[in-house]
């Protein structure tokens, strides 16, 4: 049986899919190339905004019809859609054969053994809190790999459907953490990205590691004591994390930035807004001010520390005075990068109930004008980059362009050079960089091997 997953949203969903797809493989499935060669087709879905539901619902629709020409075909529906509507999704999409929600994903294999019995579509959704079913399985043959070290989200900012999908935060223990990227870089894992939906948030609403693991650390507070421990294992080259929220960039944060070599000069700092009116409204616990403040000792600590943001048009009451202070603060940061999104009421959230009073045509136009002015901005840092050496940490041949090979630097730039025949993906080499695009920068190397800095 061959399976084949077609994955909405976040980088969860993406970890998600390839912790589910470890799964089967290791329950007698094979990996399908494309979804036309699938005997069972999942959507992994996603909630945040209403059209990636949409998005998803018309996707699952389409492989639900496919079923006629292909009776045998199993499809469903994973993930936080599938959490946040459960059985209500088959009154809309009656011949999906399952649909599992973000909490239970450990039994989509012995729901798909039930599938090809039953009469019914097998339903499982829990939403109960507490410890989460270990899914720790990962594709082989990765240079960079994504780790779960915080589940769910107790924020509840107005307008965010998150919290009521995947429940209660939840930290994994330090030690399965570890263990996990231990293994990891015994694979040729080089970099990790640890996930969570507020990752600063790690062990602050439960404990997660012995009681005498504070002994020999630097720091106080369980992020960064975790991050030293994973600065500790042979062959990891660089750790990065997100999301983050300014609450959790603390000095002791900063100070971790700046004394722990693999952890790169990059974050994604959601802004949402630059007004404290709406910033408010959305219960986002900080003001403008505090956000400043925060940037400011992450930037002392790593002065080229890149930061990238999310943004929110259009939230309820969002006036154009309130838009330009967004424009305003965005200006005034500088940000490497921004993901801008058209205020979308979600179901239970409690901005739903306010009037959703910024009329469309205007959060489309203030959508544009925040891409605009941060394409701009993309370009003039990208071009700044150019005459400077980088430490690149090697992907491999890229996508586009089979003759160039791909990189990042530490602070999340796409690199391309031309290969050289000593290199390998999961080397860190030096790139001078010659050349720039809006996003991506153009080098060539200038040393091929770096000294690890793990220890
Ligand atoms: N409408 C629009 N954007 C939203 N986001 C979260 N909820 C909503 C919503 N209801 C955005 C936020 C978040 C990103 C993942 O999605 O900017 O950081
Ligand atoms: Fe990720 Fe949120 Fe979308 Fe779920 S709803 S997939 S957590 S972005």
């Amino acid at each position: 049986m061959k399976v084949f997953i077609k994955t909405y949203g976040c980088q969860m969903n993406e970890r998600d899919s390839e912790s589910v797809l470890a799964l089967l493989l290791g329950h007698g499935y094979l990996a399908a190339a494309n979804e036309a060669e699938a005997d069972v087709l999942i959507v992994n879905t996603c909630s945040v905004r209403g059209k990636a539901e949409d998005k998803a619902i018309g996707k699952l629709g389409l492989l639900a019809a496919s079923k006629r020409k292909h009776p045998h075909r199993i499809v469903g529906a994973i993930g936080c859609m599938a959490q946040r509507r459960g059985t209500a999704l088959l009154r809309l999409l009656p011949h999906l054969d399952f649909v599992i929600g973000t909490h239970r994903l450990d039994r989509l294999p012995a729901a798909l053994d039930a599938v090809r019995l039953a009469a019914e579509p097998i339903v499982e959704i829990e939403t109960s809190t507490g410890p989460r079913p270990d899914l720790a399985g990962h594709s082989p043959g990765k240079t960079s790999a994504f780790v779960n070290v915080l589940y769910g989200c107790n924020r509840h900012c107005a307008y965010c459907v998150v919290p009521l999908v995947r429940g209660e935060e939840w930290s994994r223990s330090m030690t399965d953490i570890e263990t996990e990227v231990r293994h990891l870089t015994q694979t040729g894992v080089r970099e990790v990205t640890l996930l969570g939906q507020s990752v600063l948030r790690y062990g602050v609403a439960q404990p997660v590691e012995e009681n005498d693991d504070r002994l020999g650390s630097d720091y106080q507070t369980p992020f960064p004591r975790l991050l030293q421990r994973l600065q500790n294992i042979r062959g990891l080259k660089r750790i990065r994390f997100a999301s983050a929220h300014p609450e959790g960039c603390t000095p002791e944060l900063a100070c971790a930035m700046r004394e722990l070599p693999s952890v790169c000069e990059h974050l994604h700092l959601p802004l949402q807004s630059g007004s404290d009116r709406i910033l408010a409204g959305m219960g986002r616990g900080y003001t403008s001010a505090e956000y400043v403040a925060a940037v400011a000792r992450l930037r002392e600590a790593a002065p080229d520390m890149a930061l990238t943001t999310d943004v929110i048009v259009g939230f309820p009451g969002e006036t154009t005075a309130d838009f330009d202070a967004t424009r305003a603060l965005m200006d005034e940061i500088g940000f490497d990068n921004a993901f801008i999104f058209k205020y979308s009421p979600r179901p239970g959230s409690r901005a739903a109930d306010w009037p959703d009073d910024v009329e469309d045509s205007e959060k489309r136009r203030r959508n544009q004008i925040l891409l605009q002015e941060q394409d701009a901005r993309c370009r003039r840092i990208y071009q700044r980059q150019i005459g400077r050496i980088a430490e690149v940490l090697v992907d491999g041949v890229s996508v586009r362009n089979a003759q160039r090979w791909t990189g990042r630097t530490r602070d999340n730039k796409i690199v391309l050079f031309d290969p050289a025949p000593d290199i390998i993906p999961g080397d860190q080499i030096m790139i001078r960089i010659e050349s720039a695009r809006a996003q991506t920068l153009y080098g060539s190397i200038t040393e091929s091997k770096v000294p690890c800095q793990c220890t």
